[in-house]
């Protein structure tokens, strides 16, 4: 391929035919994909190993005595293995297929249920997405316990200091983000973890932002529980991972009951099966998963060392060439920052820039972010959030500031 000699980003270029959406125009205009964070575009591969699922394995896993299911059942165990290898998690039966991110966290907070008792506090990051602050409300509103948010420093940073004074409480539980969804501001995990489990905290990371960006490790992190979503990392939607360590999962209540989750079922009562199954009622997504295997194998070619440097170096230029933009407010500016530009046009409404920006090909996101409580801390009602993926290239960044450029002359 022809590519530029002078282009920031010759490794996201390469990757690029991979991308069917990548090409799609409209009414001749190509379009720009900003907005990875949502959801990431997925490469041919991974939608080749869902249709290939469906023509040659398709049948239930881990239930028939033929051969087809056993062939689906071995691929599908092999993606777990697959998973537990990506981020380094002790044994595949620390992994555990869910619907989403959303879900994962769902199940913990569900599953705690039994542990958590009336006082017991709950330590959640400011700049948490709404999935990892709702599910926490609700098991303090059946439970007792009290949600206490872990302050931000003025450029919306982890505040280590607030942390821990609010560490002294003993909180039973401490529920962060790896990489924040609305600023893409990165918390330091490992270190995080470190000083809730000195305080005697369970510990949960919300990943979905980070698993698409960095190498992850949880033995590193040493938390308790990470999860994440197999539509941000390049993967389909519809499934999702809840890693947990062996014991911490083993003693969570199932969210879900009924097939595939049991040892012994009689009226009279259940007895539940052995991890993984036990928290996997039912039929998983097999399809996606099988397509999630794809893009585990993607990403261990492609988000080389070299890719994430030249990831950053894309973030870092499209945050500069915001701020010399007038009256373009960039927040959370710092050069740790994964994946993610968060701006304002002072005086205009998020929504208007992004529609300005949508009719030139533009796909970026503006709102909340599923952030509503980071808004109110920054005293704003949205921004807009450009957000870069493997395949993002210096060119989308170049026509992103053209098109930005354009739709403030026309509000000028
Ligand atoms: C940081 C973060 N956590 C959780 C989620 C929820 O992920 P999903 O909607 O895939 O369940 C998202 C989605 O945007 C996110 O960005």
């Amino acid at each position: 391929m022809n590519m530029p000699s002078q282009t920031l980003t010759p490794l996201a270029e390469s990757l690029r035919p991979q991308f069917p959406t990548l090409k799609v125009e409209f009414d001749g205009t190509p379009l720009c994909y900003l907005d990875t964070a949502a959801t990431s575009q997925k490469p041919a591969s991974v939608i080749g190993a869902i249709n290939n699922y469906y023509q040659t394995k398709n049948s239930n896993v881990h239930r028939a005595a033929h051969q087809l299911s056993s062939l689906a059942t071995i691929e599908y165990e092999a993606v777990r293995q697959k998973i537990a290898d990506l981020i380094s998690a002790n044994k595949s039966e620390e992994v555990i297929f869910t619907h989403g991110c959303t879900e994962s966290i769902n199940m913990v907070a569900a599953g705690l249920d039994p542990q958590i008792k009336e006082g017991d506090v709950i330590l959640i990051d400011s700049a948490a997405h709404h999935a990892n602050i709702v599910p926490w409300q609700q098991l303090a509103n059946r439970t007792g316990a009290v949600i206490k948010p872990i302050p931000l420093t003025d450029n919306f940073q982890f505040d280590f200091k607030a942390y821990r004074s609010l560490l002294e409480c003993e909180p039973k539980l401490v529920a962060i983000t790896h990489v924040t969804n609305a600023l893409g501001t990165l918390n330091p995990v490992s270190e995080i973890v470190k000083l809730a489990k000195a305080a005697g905290a369970i510990t949960l990371v919300d990943g979905a932002q980070a698993i698409a960006h960095l190498d992850i490790n949880v033995q590193e992190i040493d938390c308790d529980f990470y999860t994440f979503s197999g539509h941000k990392m390049y993967g389909p939607t519809g499934v999702g991972i809840l890693y947990g360590k062996y014991d911490a999962l083993d003693a969570l209540l199932p969210l879900l009951t009924g097939g595939e989750m049991i040892k012994t079922v009689s009226f009279e009562e259940t007895t539940f099966g052995k991890l993984p199954n036990k928290l996997e009622a039912g039929t998983p997504p097999i399809a996606e998963v099988f397509g999630l295997g794809a893009a585990v194998d993607f990403i261990k070619l492609h988000l080389t060392q070299a890719h994430q440097q030249q990831e950053r170096v894309l973030l870092n230029y499209l945050t500069d060439k915001l701020s010399e933009l007038t009256d373009i407010e960039v927040y959370a500016q710092s050069e740790q920052n994964v994946g993610v530009v968060a701006f304002n046009v002072k005086g205009e409404h998020h929504q208007d820039i992004g529609m300005l920006l949508d009719q030139q090909g533009i796909a970026i996101r503006c709102g909340h972010h599923c952030a509503m409580p980071l808004m109110d801390l920054m005293h704003i009602k949205g921004c807009c959030r450009v957000s870069v993926g493997i395949y993002s290239t210096q060119a989308d960044v170049d026509t992103f500031i053209d098109a930005l450029q354009q739709a403030l002359e026309l509000l000028d």
